[in-house]
């Protein structure tokens, strides 16, 4: 299902420079909207005159029914962040496109997960321990947050009852970067230094059987690389990033250099368009231009929410911050940053 549906706020709670919003989910919906804890939202919402999308994360635990939570922390500059906080109240309408998102955890009996998350990335992360401690009686889950100050700390209520109720099998380390701390390994960010600290004097190096990753570009190449660095096997760390780095396409990489036939196939359905060579587009762009409407929101190779498969041809990908290397090799490629490099294009949301 990749169509927008109308969705109606239930209600909205406030959160330290957020504001999370409770979306109710009728019953015809419920089997679109099901999801897998770490996945996400695309709202749209016309703002100003202008068409905006935005992804959000889903915070809640999965066990709810007909209500799903999204976190949406307020930006600075950012113009779908700022009205979400003011304009929007319980009953109000708002297209979403169903769930979506590959950095998720389907927990298993026995298994135990670590997470490394910062500032507004703990919302995917908090999915993730609702279904580890509500869907199995045995999976364990070590949390690592770090917020500039306490009264940064989002989701704080939530994770305080987690870790009543599931004290034994859900722990929590807390990490401060401008407010001063007693201890010193709970100062400052997670770097390098900091990541290793944490494995040597925290998780004194217990194999764990799932790393997710969630923050700002720096932190996840940080984290990541380090846990790599000190033997954990790749395929065990999964990352997600939630701000584009701010990297654009440029013109010149976007050039189509030969004439193209493409298909997509989205719902079921098989569309056909052409590409001229010398146009300038990704395929997400010349499937707009077609009047073939694909899903998307950041259009930054960041969310993921373009991905589909690339069932014949050849493209270039620009960017990609999101899609890891099984999926590529699989043949998963982001609509938003493939620009088509043959002469007959087939790709597949479907698959
Ligand atoms: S729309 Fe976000 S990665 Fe393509």
């Amino acid at each position: 299902m990749h169509k927008f549906k109308t969705l109606t706020i239930k209600r909205t709670r406030p959160q330290p420079n957020g504001i999370i919003w409770t979306m109710y989910i009728p019953d015809d919906l419920v089997a679109d909207f099901a999801y897998i804890p770490g996945q996400h939202l695309t709202f749209k919402a016309v703002i100003n005159g202008e068409e905006l999308r935005r992804s959000y994360s889903i915070c809640s635990a999965p066990s709810k029914t007909n209500e799903i939570d999204v976190l949406i922390k307020a930006v600075d500059d950012g113009r779908f962040s700022q009205v979400a906080q003011t304009h929007y109240h319980a009953g109000s309408k708002i297209e979403v496109l169903p769930p979506s998102g590959h950095f998720t955890l389907e927990p298993k009996e026995g298994e135990l997960y670590v997470a490394f998350a910062a500032g507004s990335g703990i919302t995917p992360i908090m999915g993730m321990i609702y279904a580890a401690m509500q869907q199995t009686e045995t999976a364990d889950f070590v949390l690592f947050y770090g917020n500039s100050k306490t009264s940064d700390v989002l989701l704080h209520d939530e994770i305080a009852a987690l870790k009543d109720q599931f004290g034994a099998r859900f722990s929590v380390h807390f990490f401060l970067t401008q407010q001063r701390v007693d201890m010193p390994l709970y100062q400052g960010r997670f770097d390098a230094e900091k990541v290793k600290t944490i494995n040597n004097h925290l998780i004194k190096h217990v194999g764990a059987d799932g790393y997710f990753v969630c923050g700002p570009g720096p932190m996840i190449d940080s984290v990541c690389a380090t846990l790599e660095e000190i033997g954990v096997d790749p395929a065990l760390i999964h990352n997600e990033r939630f701000l584009s780095d701010g990297q654009e396409i440029s013109l010149a990489e976007k050039t189509i250099k030969e004439d193209a036939g493409v298909t997509v196939t989205i719902d079921g359905a098989n569309h056909e368009f052409n590409l001229t060579a010398g146009t300038q587009a990704t395929l997400l762009e010349s499937a707009d231009a077609a009047g073939v409407e694909l899903p998307y929101s950041c259009k930054a190779g960041v969310c993921a929410t373009c991905r589909c498969k690339l069932v014949v041809g050849e493209v270039e990908m620009i960017n990609n911050y999101s899609l890891q290397e099984w999926e590529t090799k699989a043949g998963y490629i982001l609509s938003c940053q493939a620009v088509a490099r043959s002469s007959k294009i087939h790709i597949s949301f479907d698959e």
